[in-house]
């Protein structure tokens, strides 16, 4: 039985947090809120709170996890050392969605970090991930808190749905703010290496760092399994039940095309969807559409994309087509999304 705990992280209760604590200590599974998405956390130094983690969510046991801690102090535990671009990084972007890889510290145990000898940490940005680190008094690992495979939950519903019965305890906390996980950036070789885009940009941190090499597989897939750097880049993501296909191109050659699918599907008998944008969506006044943002705010597409990617399945769409927007900035987070939810089928226009 899952108890379902409501915090307001506005006016956060101090008692709901300790309850939630005492079962992180108690090595349960907890799921709580970020400013990126909902996690699923467990103690990040107890080997089977950890495990339970993988069982929950029904992750492949080679994909590691991310740490969060709520204070530098909690860095002695984590890792064996913190690499000077790193300190810059987190004195620039921490609390935020930014998780860096380091050398990890013997404390932590190989099942967190799939066996690797390295460690995903960051230090969120939102008042009841850190009031429940802080009272639970350690690091909590903590992959999405999503089924495998599901878009990852940015609202305690999606939370409720994928994980009721499955885990102790649900921190429902309202919706995570950014809206897609954070940016994951490999500090532990000679050069940074950018895994995974998010929150805080590739722009960002070239910014701070200078120059940022950028793993392959961000928006390709990657078939050479033994050549990839990080194990998460490899699995099908955020799929939602709807088979999605992205149309990229100029904009009224996208809507066009788009148009021209959607009359094709239907008649061949499929509910489809269209995933456009509040400049775009008057086009599609005939069909099943919802905007998932502003193509001039792409913040407001990264917030909502999960959401929405969860509404066309209640909508019981079958085929969702999408609109790409530019990968540059978030835009390069929601593409790098967008081409995993869609198993890399692009239509060019
Ligand atoms: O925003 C987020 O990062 C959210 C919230 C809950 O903090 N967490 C999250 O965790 O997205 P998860 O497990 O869904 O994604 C972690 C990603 C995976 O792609 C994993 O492969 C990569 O980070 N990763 C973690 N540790 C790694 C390591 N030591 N080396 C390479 N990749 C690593
Ligand atoms: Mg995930």
């Amino acid at each position: 039985k899952t108890t379902v705990i409501d915090i307001d992280p506005e006016n956060i209760n101090e008692d709901a947090i300790r309850k939630a604590a005492i079962l992180i200590r108690k090595g349960e599974v907890v799921a709580f809120p970020t400013e990126t998405v909902y996690g699923l956390g467990a103690n990040a130094l107890d080997a089977s709170a950890v495990h339970r983690i993988f069982e929950a969510k029904g992750r492949p046991s080679d994909n590691p996890l991310i740490v969060h801690i709520c204070d530098i102090s909690m860095l002695e535990e984590v890792v064996e050392h913190v690499p000077s671009k790193a300190l810059l990084l987190m004195e620039r972007f921490w609390p935020g969605p930014l998780t860096i890889i380091m050398k990890k510290h013997k404390k932590i145990p190989y099942e967190v970090t799939a066996g690797l000898d390295t460690v995903g940490v960051r230090m969120p940005d939102h008042p009841i991930a850190l009031a429940l680190i802080r009272s639970a008094g350690v690091p909590i690992a903590a992959p999405s808190a999503n089924i495998s495979g599901r878009p990852s939950p940015t609202k305690p519903e999606h939370v409720i749905a994928d994980m009721q019965g499955r885990i102790a305890a649900i921190i429902a906390g309202g919706t995570c703010k950014v809206g897609v996980e954070s940016t994951v950036l490999d500090l532990s070789g000679n050069n940074p290496v950018l895994y995974r885009p998010g929150g805080i940009t590739l722009e960002m941190l070239e910014e701070v760092i200078g120059k940022v090499d950028t793993a392959s597989g961000i928006l390709k897939p990657v078939f050479a399994e033994g050549a990839v750097p990080s194990p998460g880049m490899k699995y099908k993501h955020y799929s939602p039940k709807a088979k999605v296909i992205i149309v990229d191109g100029p904009i009224d050659r996208v809507i066009a095309r788009i148009k021209k699918e959607a009359d094709a599907y239907r008649q061949k008998g499929y509910n489809v969807g269209i995933m456009a944008t509040e400049q775009t969506k008057a086009m599609y006044s005939e069909y099943m559409v919802i905007a998932v943002g502003d193509r001039e705010k792409p913040e407001t597409i990264a917030a909502a994309l999960f959401d929405t990617l969860r509404l066309f399945d209640k909508a019981k769409a079958d085929v969702v087509l999408a609109e790409a927007v530019d990968a540059n900035g978030v835009g390069l987070a929601i593409m790098n999304r967008m081409v995993r939810a869609a198993g890399f089928d692009i239509i060019h226009a």
